[in-house]
């Protein structure tokens, strides 16, 4: 298995799926984006690996993630589904294969794993991820794998810290990606971000995205508007100071927006 490094912020493409969401993909990559996440779910795979053909940046030097689907939790069905994915994607391989969410069941989860390794011996794909994964669970999943479990998706955003969590991830060297980055939207609802944007003439996208990567966790925001797609691209860019920073570690209010629960585990 070879050695992953992330760049610092991702595209997300969720609800991405039209011509015009695959230009602005296709311009999002000319921008800089090296890393993008879908998922078996967004049912978008195609349109994604399309993008990513038609841009001007080589294959092999994208990061692209998929995302197991809860249905396909099997041996044979993890098998069968990620060669659908990398039909659908036009690839050969697949940089990040993520178990979408939980496997409650051990069995299950035991088996899904196996058919992963698997896929990286195969060369199909060249990393194992969970998604939405409590630690507990991580610490299982990690003990029925041979291969390093190289990041966990799961929301952030600065209604939802994710302080336990992220020590956690950063001290066994798993990365956290982090969706919702922009609170799917909502961000000009948080008083503290709308004020730290006006002190740096920025906006409030901006210091939610520069935030997250304060903390060294992986924002993917999603957009399909090419003057976003630049500006978030920026983020990487825009230095918060300290009293920016405690000001977003003081917000009290918390809102985790995607809670599921026939999907959730026990947060
Ligand atoms: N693992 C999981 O279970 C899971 C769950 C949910 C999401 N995800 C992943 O996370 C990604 C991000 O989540 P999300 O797309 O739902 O939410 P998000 O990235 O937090 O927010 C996206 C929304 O913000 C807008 N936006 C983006 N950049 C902006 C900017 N600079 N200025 C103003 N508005 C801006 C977008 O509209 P425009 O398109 O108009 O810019 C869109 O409405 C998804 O696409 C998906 O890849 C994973």
């Amino acid at each position: 298995m070879t050695h992953l490094k992330l760049p610092k912020i991702g595209l997300g493409t969720m609800q991405s799926n039209s011509d015009e969401a695959k230009e602005a993909m296709k311009s999002g990559i000319n921008y800089g984006f090296r890393f993008i996440d879908t998922a078996q779910i967004y049912f978008n795979e195609k349109t994604v690996g399309k993008a990513i053909l038609e841009s001007d940046v080589p294959r092999e030097k994208i990061i692209l993630a998929t995302k197991l689907w809860i249905s396909n939790f099997s041996y044979a069905k993890v098998k069968k589904s990620t060669e659908r994915s990398l039909k659908r994607l036009q690839m050969n391989y697949i940089d990040i294969l993520y178990i979408h969410w939980p496997i409650k069941k051990t069995s299950k989860l035991k088996s899904t794993l196996k058919a992963m390794d698997e896929l990286i011996e195969e060369g199909k794909i060249k990393h194992i991820a969970v998604s939405n994964f409590t630690q507990k669970l991580l610490d299982e999943a990690l003990s029925m794998t041979e291969n390093h479990i190289i990041a966990n998706q799961v929301e952030m955003h600065p209604w939802l810290k994710q302080k336990e969590l992220l020590d956690y991830l950063n001290k066994s060297k798993i990365s956290l990606v982090a969706y919702f980055p922009l609170m799917h939207g909502r961000f000009n609802q948080v008083p503290e971000l709308v004020s730290i944007a006006q002190k740096h003439k920025t906006s409030a996208a901006q210091v939610s995205l520069a935030w997250i990567m304060y903390k060294k966790a992986i924002p993917i925001p999603k957009s399909a508007n090419v003057d976003h797609l630049q500006s978030n691209l920026d983020s990487t860019k825009l230095k918060l100071d300290s009293e920016d920073i405690k000001l977003i570690d003081s917000i009290k209010k918390e809102k985790r927006f995607a809670d599921i629960p026939f999907l959730r585990p026990k947060w």
